[in-house]
């Protein structure tokens, strides 16, 4: 398989229009997506997230990543660095199969896109943002080092925000 990075365990790729039922898979668990605010992926908005959110960031370089593991090349998520246009800031983003949860590899993925962003993407500040509620995600986001800012409503939805500096 084609990777773009890799880490110990995990290989990172980017999506292509053939990946639909894979995000499916992911987006159609309502505990994958309690925390995050978007409608529900079905099977017919799958190909559209994909073609309209998820693909054009890589024009940038940037952008959420399929992750596989690295021995099975089972697909087990996505994670990313997005650019946010309206807030002008880089965000770190994750997002796993619940079969694959408690294995470390949020933690894992989310370190490697942070290095992977200030050693070949020249970024210089990443930011990321979790539901106040979301324990799981804010250890990860603990866990890379990132520093908290503030809490904050961002859509709609009370979040912890956090960044880390090259
Ligand atoms: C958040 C998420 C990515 C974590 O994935 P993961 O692979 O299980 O994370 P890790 O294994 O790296 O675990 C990170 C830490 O969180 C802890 N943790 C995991 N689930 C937890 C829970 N429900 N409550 C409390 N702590 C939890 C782990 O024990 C670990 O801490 P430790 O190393 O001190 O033991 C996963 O739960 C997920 O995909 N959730 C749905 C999508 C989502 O919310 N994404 C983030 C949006 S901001």
């Amino acid at each position: 398989m084609n990777s773009l990075f890799q880490s110990e365990r995990l290989l990172f790729r980017q999506f292509t229009v053939d990946d639909a039922d894979l995000l499916y898979q992911l987006n159609s668990d309502p505990e994958v997506t309690k925390y995050v605010h978007e409608p529900p992926t079905t099977k017919e908005n799958a190909p559209g997230i994909l073609k309209n959110i998820i693909l054009p960031q890589y024009e940038l370089k940037l952008g959420r990543w399929a992750v596989h593991l690295k021995y099975t090349h089972e697909f087990i998520g996505w994670a990313g660095l997005k650019y946010l246009s309206d807030r002008d800031e880089v965000d770190l983003g994750y997002r796993f199969i619940k079969h694959y949860w408690g294995n470390g590899f949020a933690t894992e993925a989310a370190s490697t896109c942070i290095s992977y962003g200030f050693a070949h993407l020249d970024l210089n500040r990443i930011v990321a943002k979790a539901h106040v509620h979301n324990t799981a995600s804010l250890k990860v986001i603990q866990k890379c080092g990132m520093k908290f800012i503030k809490e904050d409503i961002v859509d709609a939805t009370p979040v912890k925000i956090f960044e880390i500096l090259r």
